[in-house]
Parts: structure tokens; C-alpha cells; sequence
């Protein structure tokens, strides 16, 4: 190369080591950013630790001071046991550079609240972290957790200018879990033994694939017969659906369960391990995000997976993408809106 040409370094490379050095360091450190360490952050970063599933953990939030706790406190975690990974704070620019930034920054909901609620406040706050984070690496993997998360996945994929494979949300695989958890329970086996999903809004228009549901390879209706009676069903589909709300109501939050699912959903990324999962994320066909099965991997959804859903439940699948599509409508009206009235008060500034 001329050493007289004037090339631009690249902010990836410091000028002080060569670029293999910077290739090996890149390929030796697996980093996830957190951005907001309230209960669910700070939860899914412990997580992280203790398995360990990746080198480094980067927090970011703007309460300085719980943000410098939530490091001290998660370090103390690590100097003892097992785990190499390292806990420190940044700031939004650096956590764009991160191999995978979970998103859990937002207003949580209020005992009753409905998750759809938290649509505006949260929404704002994802705007303004995409900016922050600006410019961010083109190889990142973008995971959504906070709420509404179908919603927020639909926009960060447009705020963040990532390919539509590298942006999904947890969806559906929280509650996914936790009807596994009830159906091992009443066929008496192990929750790993059971393949179930819970489609569609991680919220009130949710639905369970009955007809895909198994226990080992045996479809539900011989192994748990119950599943005939519809008054079973429903009680089911009920718990699963109002699990969040009846913990938030004792305890304000609900961190564990997400915490490994979030990290378990990171766990296959950075192995590239090519796990089935019900995960948030754009349906072209149906135009919104939602959780329908899906391969993930190193560069995120590697591919849908296709399910058999019987009559009723591609009714359901139908109504639920109809309420989103209507959720994403009415905040892109007020996201237009907002940019009107921006560019109106700089144009009265500038007059
Ligand atoms: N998807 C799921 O299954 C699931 C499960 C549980 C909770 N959640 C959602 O996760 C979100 C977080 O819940 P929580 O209980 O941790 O709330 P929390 O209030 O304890 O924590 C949120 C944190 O985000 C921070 N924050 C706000 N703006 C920020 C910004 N611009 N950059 C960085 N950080 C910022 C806040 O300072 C706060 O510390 C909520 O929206 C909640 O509904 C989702």
C-alpha cells in the first residue's frame, strides 16, 4: 500500500495495532450490550455471567448512579466461580458496536396496565437510543425484550437501517415457556420432553398452536387427552396469557424468566446453534412482527419455520397481525405528526 495514500481509518481500527490484531481481539471477545440495567437488564445480565455465554457484557442507562451499582454489584458475581466474562459500563455509541445489543430500556407496566400502553413512552426511548447508537455495527444482532415488544421489533427495524434478519424480539418465547411449564405438569413429564408454542403478540391476542402441540412424538390429544374439552384449553390458554400480569401485581416486575430466555435466545446466536424458537419478526405476507417459529443462529433468523395451523388458528394468526397492523398504523400517524411539527418549529426558529 502507498504509504503516502490518505485513507480514512476505520473507527473499528485504532491506528495503534494492525489490523489482524484487531481481526484476533475481535474474534476472541463475544460482547452483548444491554441497553437499560433496571430489574430485566440487570436480571438477563446475571444471567449471562453465570452460564457464561459471552466474554463481555456492556450496560448502559442514563441513571448514572444505578448503572454504576448494577456494575459493581454484577462484578462482585464474577470474581469467584466459573465465569471469564467481564461486566463494565458504556455508553450507547459503544454498545452499537456490540456482536448482539438487547434492548430492555422503557417504562415497564403498572399493576392492570395493559403492555400496548407503554407504546408511546417507549417508543420515543427507542428513537432516541437508535440515534445514540448511530452509526451501529453492520453485523449486529438486535434483541428486543421491552414492551410492546412486537410493536418496538416492527420499529427498530426501520430506525436501526439493519437487514430484517439481524432485528427480532423475544415474543412469544417467554410464554411459550410457561405453557410448556403448565402442560409437563398435568402430563406429568419433563417441560423438555414438551414441544408447544404460544404464536402471534406477546400480549392479550396471543394464541396457543394446539394442533402442532406434542409430548415426545406423541401428538397432545393422545397424550394428554384432556385437551378435548374445551373449558381445559381455555383455562390453559388464561394462565399463560395472565402469568405476567398476576406477578407484576405481587412483586411489580417479572425478570427471571424473561432474564433466560433472553439469554438463552443470545446463547444461540453467538453458538450458532440453529435452535427452533417462537420469535418476534417481520412477516412480510401479514406486515407487522410477530412470533411464528423460526431457526436462529449467528446472523439471527436464519429461516421461518413452517408450522401446520388448523382453521381456527390461522383465524387467530389473521386477527392477531389485524390488531398490530392497526397499533402500528395509529404510531406511525403520530410519528409523521411529531416530524410536522419538528420541522415547523425549526422553520419558525430559522424565520
Ligand atoms: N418481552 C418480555 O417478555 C418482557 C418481560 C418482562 C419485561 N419486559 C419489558 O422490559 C422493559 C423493562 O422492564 P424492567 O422491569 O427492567 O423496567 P425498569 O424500569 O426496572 O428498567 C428500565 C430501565 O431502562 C432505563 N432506560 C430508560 N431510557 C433509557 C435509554 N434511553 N437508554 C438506556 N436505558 C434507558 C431506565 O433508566 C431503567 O433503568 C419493560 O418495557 C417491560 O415491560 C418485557
Amino acid at each position: 500500500m502507498d504509504p503516502n495514500s490518505k485513507t480514512i481509518p476505520s473507527s473499528a481500527a485504532p491506528p495503534e495495532k494492525n489490523r489482524g490484531e484487531v481481526m484476533a481481539e475481535h474474534r476472541l471477545k463475544t460482547s452483548v450490550a444491554i441497553i437499560g440495567c433496571g430489574d430485566v437488564g440487570s436480571t438477563l445480565a446475571y444471567t449471562l455471567v453465570l452460564q457464561p455465554i459471552c466474554s463481555e457484557v456492556i450496560l448502559v442507562d442514563p441513571k448514572e448512579d444505578l448503572l454504576q451499582a448494577q456494575v459493581r454489584d454484577l462484578g462482585d458475581a464474577t470474581y469467584r466461580g466459573q465465569t471469564g466474562a467481564r461486566v463494565r459500563a458504556g455508553t450507547h455509541k459503544d454498545a452499537g458496536q456490540a456482536d448482539i445489543v438487547v434492548i430492555t430500556a422503557g417504562a415497564k407496566q403498572k399493576i392492570g396496565e395493559s403492555r400496548l400502553s407503554l407504546l408511546s413512552r417507549n417508543l420515543h426511548i427507542l428513537s432516541s437510543i437508535f440515534q445514540a447508537m448511530s452509526p451501529i455495527n453492520p453485523n449486529t444482532i438486535l434483541l428486543l425484550v421491552a414492551n410492546p415488544v412486537d410493536i418496538l421489533t416492527y420499529f427498530a427495524r426501520k430506525l436501526s437501517g439493519l437487514p430484517e434478519s439481524q432485528v427480532l424480539g423475544t415474543g412469544t418465547t417467554l410464554d411459550s415457556a410457561r405453557l410448556r411449564g403448565i402442560l409437563a405438569q398435568k402430563a406429568d413429564v419433563a417441560p423438555n420432553s414438551i414441544d408447544a408454542y404460544v404464536l402471534g403478540e406477546h400480549g392479550d391476542s396471543q394464541f396457543i398452536a394446539w394442533s402442532s402441540c406434542t409430548i415426545g412424538t406423541s401428538p397432545l390429544r393422545l397424550a394428554l387427552p384432556q385437551v378435548s374439552d374445551p373449558a381445559f384449553k381455555k383455562d390453559i390458554a388464561d394462565h399463560t396469557r395472565g402469568a405476567a400480569a398476576a406477578i407484576i401485581a405481587a412483586k411489580g416486575c417479572t425478570a427471571y424468566g424473561i432474564g433466560m430466555v433472553a439469554a438463552s435466545i443470545c446463547k444461540y446466536i453467538l453458538f450458532d446453534s440453529r435452535t427452533v424458537r417462537p420469535l418476534s419478526f417481520y412477516q412480510p405476507e401479514l406486515g407487522c412482527c410477530l412470533s411464528m417459529p423460526a431457526v436462529i443462529g449467528r446472523k439471527g433468523i436464519i429461516k421461518k419455520m413452517p408450522i401446520e395451523l388448523d382453521e381456527s388458528e390461522q383465524k387467530n394468526l389473521e386477527e392477531c397481525a389485524g390488531n398490530l397492523r392497526a397499533v402500528i398504523d395509529g404510531a406511525e400517524k403520530e410519528m409523521m405528526a411529531d416530524e410536522q411539527l419538528r420541522k415547523a418549529l425549526e422553520a419558525d426558529k430559522g424565520s
